[in-house]
């Protein structure tokens, strides 16, 4: 192929720039991809980049408009767009694309990343998100894993060469589509969790018998086993060991490796594929199948190298998002400290909410991720403080109508700290609210009823219940018992009956004669 941009044998198609292709784009052996940018020197580079790879065919389009008029009029297996953009920006782009076809794998690239942004990206159905700067050889690295995983979907790939049941059944599991990453968002954040399903996932797509993941470690050069996983139930008679050699190989290489040996009733078949971050080695999926005379093949091998690779670039995406989270999360943290700098009420309050509104939430049935966002919310609902006087915020007397007023902006200022990080969008809304009431009578919005969220709901009566339970300068606590009375005098008023009723339920699980279900209508000012 020609190699760099204008280079000569190109044809009358590649030169066309923004030109739309009017064949069918599957009329070639070659992959086509659309490169949506409106930046001309980007475009043009990535362009110019997939082109002198030589398996593909790039388009290129100026904007979101531009985009749709090519996919309404020809195939595409890859797209590639910038997120900002004029008109229609890359996120509405990509909706659209689902729905016009939704087996186009999507490559979203953005100059502004943040980890809301790329979480949408994946949830709306990018198969990946590259931040500006990039490398070219790192996207294009991308592209190859994205296309090699389209030729296991192609009647021209795999397909002629196994079973159809069998093989839809391998698509399905290794399809662009999401599955890897619905799993590794499903399980958290565990990585022993993501590694065990991946080694589960490889022994069932490869038919091996056992499947280790090795990590590498460079320093001592040596391979120490993460996860190991059989088919057969009861442990292997002998222990599994993985020759050296052929694990350096593949480190050396970047590049899986099959170990068949011509005696068929001696050495076990044994295939291995790199799990790398950012270019580097950092394990080995292994499969190893004991069966005698029934070796792994050429098409095990690539379908193992194209798991092995989507793991490591889910895994890529966890790391930074990790990362990006654990940045977001120190931040704040420190925002949290400068209000308990000022204010030692509001660092123990913080955490008493946090510990009741979690174990109400358990009670309520509440889902895992609502219980994760509550407790974000929960150690932030009184940021907003931050802004607000001394003198007002640490007054030892009885605040006036105009300082109460102040105090009261807390909840707002709150949302608008919270603003910029889209990450915490939902925990934004729930400390927007945390001081309205059910019937309407609260602050900032005078919500009422369920059109208060349910997390902001919560958040209010262990934030009342934890402030009558503590000294402060202007008043003496109740005890427990006169405080547990309150809420319940306040129920239908401040707070949601069902709420009230739950978080009681904390209490009368260890004392249910103590604490019998009650309801009150009366509300009460809160000020805390
Ligand atoms: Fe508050």
């Amino acid at each position: 192929m020609g190699g760099a941009v204008g280079m000569i044998g190109m044809n009358d198609t590649e030169t066309a720039r923004n030109e739309f292709r009017v064949m069918p784009a599957n009329c070639s052996d070659k992959r086509t991809i659309l490169v949506v940018d409106d930046d001309p020197s980007i475009r043009n580079l990535i362009v110019e980049a997939l082109r002198h790879e030589g398996d593909y065919i790039a388009t290129e389009a100026s904007d979101g408009k531009e985009a749709l008029e090519a996919l309404r009029s020809n195939l595409y297996d890859l797209v590639i767009s910038d997120i900002q953009m004029p008109g229609m920006n890359g996120m509405d782009l990509l909706s659209r694309i689902r729905e016009i076809n939704p087996l186009i794998s999507v490559i979203m690239i953005t100059g502004y990343p943040t980890v809301g942004l790329s979480v949408s990206a994946m949830k709306t159905g990018a198969v990946d998100f590259i931040t500006k700067p990039f490398r070219i050889d790192e996207l294009l690295y991308k592209v190859n894993i994205y296309m090699r995983e389209k030729s296991l979907l192609s009647a021209d790939g795999l397909l002629h060469r196994v079973e159809q049941e069998k093989l839809r059944d391998k698509v399905r599991q290794i399809s662009t589509k999401g599955f890897i990453y619905d799993f590794i968002e499903r399980l958290g954040v565990s990585n022993d969790n993501v590694f065990r399903v991946i080694a589960d996932l490889a022994l069932k797509v490869s038919n091996g018998d056992h499947c280790a993941i090795l990590l590498y470690d460079r320093e001592s050069d040596e391979f120490l086993p993460k996860i190991t996983s059989n088919v057969d139930p009861f442990p292997p008679r002998h222990s599994v060991s993985w020759p050296k050699k052929l694990l350096r190989e593949v480190v050396s290489k970047k590049d899986g490796a099959l170990f068949n040996v011509s005696d068929p009733n001696g050495s076990p078949s044994i295939l291995c594929a790199p799990l790398m971050i950012r270019s580097n080695v950092f394990g080995i999926l292994g499969l190893w199948k004991d069966r005698n005379g029934i070796c792994f093949t050429d098409q095990d091998l690539h379908v193992i190298l194209s798991l092995a690779r989507r793991t490591s670039l889910n895994l890529e995406n966890k790391v930074l998002y990790e990362t990006l989270y654990t940045n977001i999360a120190e931040t704040f943290r420190a925002l949290v400290a400068s209000v308990q700098a000022r204010d030692q009420y509001t660092e123990r309050h913080s955490e008493s909410v946090m510990r009741f509104v979690v174990r109400t939430a358990e009670i309520m049935q509440c889902s895992p991720d609502d219980i994760e966002c509550l407790k974000i919310a929960a150690m932030l609902h009184d940021i907003g403080k931050i802004a607000i006087p001394d003198h007002i915020l640490l007054k030892p007397d009885e605040l006036t109508g105009e300082e109460y007023g102040i105090i009261k902006n807390h909840s707002t200022i709150g949302d608008d700290i919270l603003t910029p990080i889209a990450l915490f969008e939902k925990e934004r809304k729930i400390i927007r609210h945390h001081h309205e009431n059910w019937d309407g009578s609260g602050y900032p919005d005078g919500l009422a009823g369920e059109a208060i969220p349910l997390l902001s709901r919560l958040i209010a009566v262990a934030d009342a219940y934890d402030a009558m339970t503590t000294n402060r300068p202007y008043r003496l606590s109740m005890s427990h018992d006169e405080a547990v009375m309150e809420l319940h005098r306040n129920v239908g008023g401040q707070f949601d009956p069902q709420v009230v009723n739950a978080f009681i339920g904390t209490f009368r699980e260890s004392n249910p004669v103590a604490y019998p279900a009650l309801a009150c209508p009366a509300r009460k000012q809160q000020r805390d």
